[in-house]
C-alpha cells in the first residue's frame, strides 16, 4: 500500500512517500539553487522518494523569511532550476517547488517592513507587518503565478503554495493575522480569496487546467484552549480545503502552527502515540475532499504510516526530519531493512551553515 503509485492530477508517483518541503540554507545569498541542493534532491531521488518538495521559494525578495533561502523571482531561475530538476528525473522521482510569501514572518529592514493582510505585532519576533495595501496583494497574486510559470518552464512536475506555518498566505487563511474588513478578510470565503485568485491566475497564465498546484495547509495556527488568543481552527479549515478544492487544487498537505505557536509544526516524537500529530485534522479535511490528502508531522513509524492509509486518514506520507537523517529511509523500509526512521526529533538540522543531521553527526547520547 505503502508503495503502490497514486496520482494528483495527470501525474503518477511511484510510492505514497513525499520529502515535505525543507528549507536547506544552501541557496546563493540571491536565492539561486546551487549544486549542493541539486545533490540533496537527486540523492532524494535515487532513493525512491516518489514526490521531492524543494524547500521554501519566494516570489518576491521583499517576502524572503531566511538567508540562503531559494528564490524564483525573476525569469533568470529558470536555467539554474532546469538543471536542478533534470537531476531528479534522471530517476523516477517526481519534484515540485514550494513558493512563498514571507508575509509577517519576513526579514525586515530600514528599508522594507514585513507585509501582512494586518498590522498585527508578532510576539515571537517583536515584528508590526504593514496592512498590505489592494495594490500589494495584486502584485502578489502577479507574482506567485509568475513563479509558477517559472517551475513549469523548468520542468517542475508541480507547484506546492505554501499556506501554512505563518507565512503570508496562512497570514490570510487565519483570522488572528486577517483583521481586514474588505473583500480580503472577514468570512472564511474572503480569507480564502487571495489563494483562489493566484490559482485562477496561474491556471490562466499556463493555459494548463491539469498541471498539478498542491497546497500546503495549516489545519490551526495552534493557539491550544488554554490561550487567550485564537486563530485557525479545524472547522474553518475544512471550509477552506473544500474552496480550494472546488478552485483547482490537486492535492492538500495537511500541517499546523505559526512562529508564536513555537514547535507546532516540527514536534517532539518521543513514542509511537505521539506520532502523526495531525492526522485527526487531516482525516476530517480527507473526508471533506476528493483529491489526494498528504499528511505531515511525525510520522516516523512503518506500521503508522500504513495503518494511516489503511484508516484513510491521508492518502501520502509526507516526512522533512527523517529525510535529512536518512535520505534512504524509503528504500530500507520497502527491503525491511528498517521499521521506522531513526530520527530523533531533536532539531539539531535547523542549521543555518547548511542544513544536516547534527544529532548523529555529533553522536549526542540518545535522549
Ligand atoms: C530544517 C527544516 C526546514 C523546514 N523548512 C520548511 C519549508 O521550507 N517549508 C515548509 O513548508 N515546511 C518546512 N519545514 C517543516 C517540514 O516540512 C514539516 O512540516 C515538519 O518538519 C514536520 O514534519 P517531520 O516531523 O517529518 O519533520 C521545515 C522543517 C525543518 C526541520
Amino acid at each position: 500500500m505503502l508503495f503502490d503509485p497514486i496520482k494528483i492530477s495527470n501525474l503518477e508517483i511511484q510510492n505514497r512517500f513525499v520529502r515535505s518541503a525543507t528549507h536547506e540554507w544552501l541557496a546563493e545569498g540571491n536565492g539561486k539553487p546551487t549544486q549542493k541542493l541539486g545533490d540533496i534532491y537527486e540523492n532524494l531521488a535515487r532513493n525512491e522518494v516518489g514526490l521531492i518538495i524543494t524547500g521554501y521559494s519566494y516570489v518576491n525578495p521583499r517576502g524572503k523569511s531566511a538567508h540562503n533561502q531559494q528564490g524564483i523571482y525573476t525569469d533568470d531561475f529558470i536555467d539554474p532550476y532546469s538543471h536542478l530538476v533534470s537531476r531528479v528525473h534522471r530517476y523516477n522521482s517526481k519534484i515540485m517547488l514550494q513558493i512563498v510569501h514571507g508575509g509577517r514572518q519576513s526579514m525586515v529592514s530600514d528599508n522594507n517592513s514585513a507585509l501582512a493582510p494586518s498590522a498585527v505585532t508578532d510576539e515571537a519576533t517583536g515584528i508590526t507587518p504593514a496592512e498590505m495595501t489592494e495594490p500589494q496583494i495584486l502584485q502578489t497574486i502577479e507574482d506567485f503565478a509568475n513563479a509558477a510559470r517559472r517551475a513549469r518552464a523548468a520542468g517542475f512536475d508541480g507547484v506546492q503554495l505554501h499556506c501554512a506555518h505563518g507565512f503570508l498566505l496562512s497570514n490570510f487563511i487565519s483570522p488572528y493575522t486577517n483583521q481586514r474588513s474588505d473583500k480580503w478578510g472577514g468570512s472564511i470565503e474572503n480569507r480564502t480569496r487571495i489563494i483562489v485568485e493566484i490559482i485562477k491566475r496561474i491556471r490562466g497564465m499556463l493555459f494548463d487546467m491539469d498541471y498539478p498546484i498542491t497546497v500546503k495547509l495549516n489545519s490551526t495556527d495552534g493557539f491550544g484552549s488554554g490561550s487567550d488568543k485564537s486563530g485557525l481552527d479545524i472547522k474553518d479549515t475544512i471550509q477552506i480545503a473544500k474552496i480550494l478544492e472546488k478552485s483547482g487544487v490537486n492535492a492538500i498537505e495537511v500541517s499546523g502552527g505559526i512562529f508564536e505557536t513555537h514547535l507546532m509544526s516540527q514536534q517532539n516524537i518521543d513514542s509511537i502515540e505521539k506520532e502523526a500529530y495531525f492526522k485527526k485534522n487531516a482525516k476530517l479535511i480527507k473526508n471533506a475532499v476528493n483529491i489526494p490528502v498528504i499528511l505531515v508531522g511525525g510520522v516516523r513509524s512503518k506500521y503508522i504510516m500504513e495503518k494511516l492509509i489503511s484508516a484513510d486518514n491521508a492518502d501520502m506520507i509526507s516526512m522533512s526530519r527523517p529525510f535529512i537523517c536518512e535520505p534512504d529511509l524509503v528504500v530500507k523500509l520497502k527491503k525491511g531493512e528498517s521499521e521506522a526512521a531513526r530520527c530523533v526529533s531533536c532539531n539539531l538540522c535547523f542549521d543555518s551553515t547548511g542544513i544536516k543531521c547534527n544529532y548523529f553527526a555529533k553522536d549526542i547520547p540518545t535522549i
